[in-house]
């Protein structure tokens, strides 16, 4: 069965809300393995396992957490070997213009030096859903949606 990792990093709750939303909704396409993972319980030989991989960060900065950094840059021990598999981001900020877009594109680009294969989304959320603070309704929705797109995606490359 295809295998889809949901990882986040959370200090105060509302990037793991997120990461809890689209959990749900990529386990509600069936036929798919979804599991839901902190960060710091996630090391680079997992990544391997999975088909598709999709990171949630709070904006530090303007960009990642340095805890989902370390994930990235610890995963140079499988450089090349993420290629092909499906990748996605998104992201909780303080203020509305406080950086989450830089963000998710931020993790994307990482993403996409793996070589995996990240979907845009040209009605909703188009780099990744994003949260002003704890997830509204409107990021909720588009967290749900993210998370069927993504898991339809890794079903269709994997299932
Ligand atoms: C060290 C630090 C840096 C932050 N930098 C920014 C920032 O650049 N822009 C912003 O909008 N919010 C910033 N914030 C606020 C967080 O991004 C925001 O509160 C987020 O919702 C926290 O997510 P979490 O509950 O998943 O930890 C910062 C918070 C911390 C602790």
């Amino acid at each position: 069965m295809a295998k889809l990792l949901v990882t986040y990093y959370s200090r105060s709750g509302n990037t793991e809300k997120m990461a809890e939303i689209i959990a749900k909704a990529a386990r509600g396409v069936t036929g798919l393995d979804v599991a839901l993972r902190p960060v710091g319980k996630v090391t680079p030989d997992d990544q391997l396992g999975f088909d598709g991989i999709v990171m949630g960060s709070p904006v530090y900065y303007g960009t990642m957490a340095a805890d989902i950094k370390k994930l990235l840059d610890d995963s140079v021990v499988h450089h090349g070997k993420l290629e092909g598999k499906v990748g996605g981001a998104f992201a909780s900020s303080g203020g509305p213009a406080g950086g989450n877009e830089t963000t998710v594109l931020d993790i994307v680009k990482a993403l996409l030096i793996h070589g995996m294969v990240v979907k845009g989304d040209p009605q909703g959320d188009h780099y990744g859903p994003t949260a002003v603070g704890a997830p509204d309704e409107r990021s909720r929705e588009e967290c749900a949606r993210f998370g069927r797109r993504t898991a339809e995606l890794v079903k269709r490359l994997f299932g």
